[in-house]
């Protein structure tokens, strides 16, 4: 049971403001299939979109208003009659009206003076409340106005009707303290439920969000991997953690849906986190040292201050040159090898080596010296490729087919995609889902030689949903049987691990 005195409301802005995210363009389907993923995660609400923007922006929010969702659905408005009529026609369950109420906006943007603001700011809540619509009400550049007439403001939307404030620091330029000295000020002045919209210039943003909370602040404006204009918002994976980590508060959120919900927006947008990004960052349960390697086989919480599974993943280990034996000696076990402390050494020596040479080596690395160390293949394969072929032209949508023996049974299966690659990979995906949902996370091509008969060589990393990764690699002159023989690596990779991972649990999690 949620203890409503400890709730802190998630308001997420993904397809909004992470929206406006420099070069981020989504389809109304691709918005759709987002919402319903974080109704899924249980957001407490989805702010759709800003339906002013274009018909396909406003058939996006409508559509997403009408899928029957549980979380409360969104559209931003400006304080502007037709941009309010717009957002009410998509069935929206709340506007969200915005107006800047600093001086630099309003002398530079608006063209407005402080009176004309508060009039309009306070009209448009009320039509808004007419037709019967609760209102959250955003002071736009709220920390770079002038405290009292932002109050002022505040009072008069108060006054007008609006459900909740916003204190938006649009430009990031708030620290925590600062944050929580304006936000209790606010909240002595007004009576509504308080959000916080933090953007992230200076790095901020989530300890910003946290200040606002801590002063009374009920809800947090954030989105998925931090996306939103410039630098982006506070993320929702950082918010959420620190809320119920930190601060032992609580949110709606299922946190155990968090790298899923990460993963399926990085795929949509195309914008991939930085490694280091805390919770959702390839690395962010990575372990490469030794000394650390040691600590967490031993013990996981030695060096990690959440447990990967609540947020949907896997701790890893990386091989290199600051390994050390238990790390090696788990990773060989985890890709299928037995080797003695003797062979442990001997390959933690070959690792070190190309680690000191600069190499950053990927368990595909580590396998091919485990297989020439120890003479033993690691991989029962799983799946082994009989006969692909595949159709592509300008006038005929590609096409592959691909006929697979998986545990000794022969599958055929036929997919389109964008390209005959994508097609061989989604034919690949139809028969593989039967027993495992693995996904591509990083694809590459590389030409070996010059010339239209060079080697193609392809290298991929898959992922399956319980967060285990593998990369494979595999070269010839034609890059659909190259792109195709690393996928069934890669699959019978993770199958591997997936068999072998799940009687060693205990040691994971001991
Ligand atoms: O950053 C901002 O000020 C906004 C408003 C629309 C709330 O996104
Ligand atoms: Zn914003």
């Amino acid at each position: 049971m949620v203890d409503t005195n400890k709730l802190i409301k998630i308001f997420d802005t993904t397809l909004r403001d992470g929206e406006q995210t420099p070069g981020v363009s989504l389809t109304p389907e691709d918005k759709l299939k987002i919402a319903i993923q974080l109704d899924k995660l249980g957001v407490d609400t989805i702010e759709a979109g800003f339906p002013i923007t274009s018909r396909g922006e406003a058939d996006a929010v409508k559509a997403i208003a009408e899928a029957g969702l549980k979380s409360e659905i969104c559209g931003l408005a400006r304080a502007e009659p037709k941009d309010i009529e717009t957002a009410l026609k998509c069935n929206v369950d709340l506007v969200h009206v915005f107006i800047a109420t600093s001086d630099i906006h309003m002398e530079h943007k608006l063209k407005m003076g402080r009176d004309e603001v508060i009039k309009k700011a306070a009209e448009m809540v009320k039509l808004v409340k007419e037709r019967g619509v609760p209102v959250e009400f955003s002071a736009e550049d709220a920390c770079r106005s002038d405290p009292d007439f932002l109050i002022k403001v505040f009072q008069e939307v108060s006054k007008a009707g609006a459900d909740r404030i916003d204190v938006a620091d649009t430009v990031g330029i708030m620290n925590p303290t600062t944050m929580f000295d304006l936000v209790t000020k606010v909240k002595q002045a007004v009576k509504e439920p308080i959000s916080m919209h933090c953007h992230n210039d200076f790095g901020l943003a989530t300890a910003n969000s946290l200040a606002g909370m801590l002063a009374g602040a009920e809800r947090i404006h954030v989105a998925i991997n931090g996306l939103g204009e410039r630098a982006g918002n506070a993320a929702l994976e950082e918010v959420v953690m620190s809320v119920q980590n930190l601060y032992q508060k609580e949110t709606n959120i299922n946190t155990r849906l968090i790298y899923e919900t990460s993963n399926l927006v990085s795929r949509l947008t195309g914008i991939n986190p930085q490694p280091n990004k805390a919770i959702i960052g390839d690395n962010a349960f990575g372990h490469e040292s030794g000394i650390h390697v040691h600590g967490i086989i031993n013990m996981p919480i030695t060096y990690e201050p959440l447990e990967p599974e609540t947020v949907g993943r896997k701790r890893w280990i990386q091989a290199g040159k600051h390994a050390g034996t238990h790390g090696v000696k788990a990773q060989l076990e985890e890709l299928g090898y037995e080797a003695s402390n003797q062979q442990v050494k001997e390959i933690l020596g070959r690792v070190k080596d190309l680690g000191d040479k600069g190499k950053r080596l990927t368990d595909m690395d580590l396998d091919s010296i485990a297989r020439s160390i120890l003479g033993q293949e690691s991989e029962e394969r799983v799946l082994e490729l009989i006969d692909i072929s595949v159709m592509t032209g300008i006038k005929s949508t590609p096409t592959a087919s691909v006929k697979i023996s998986m545990n000794g049974e022969t599958h055929v299966a036929a997919e389109t995609g964008v390209g005959p690659v994508d097609s061989a990979i989604k034919a690949i995906q139809k028969i593989s889902d039967k027993i495992a949902h693995i996904r591509l996370k990083d694809f590459r091509i590389e030409a070996i030689s010059g010339g239209t008969d060079a080697l193609g060589e392809v290298i991929i990393k898959v992922e399956d949903n319980e967060g285990n990764i593998a990369t494979a690699r595999s070269s010839d002159g034609d890059i659909v049987i190259a792109s195709t023989e690393a996928m069934i690596d890669g699959i019978n990779k993770i199958l591997t691990k997936k068999k072998i991972s799940s009687p060693k649990e205990q040691l994971a999690n001991p």
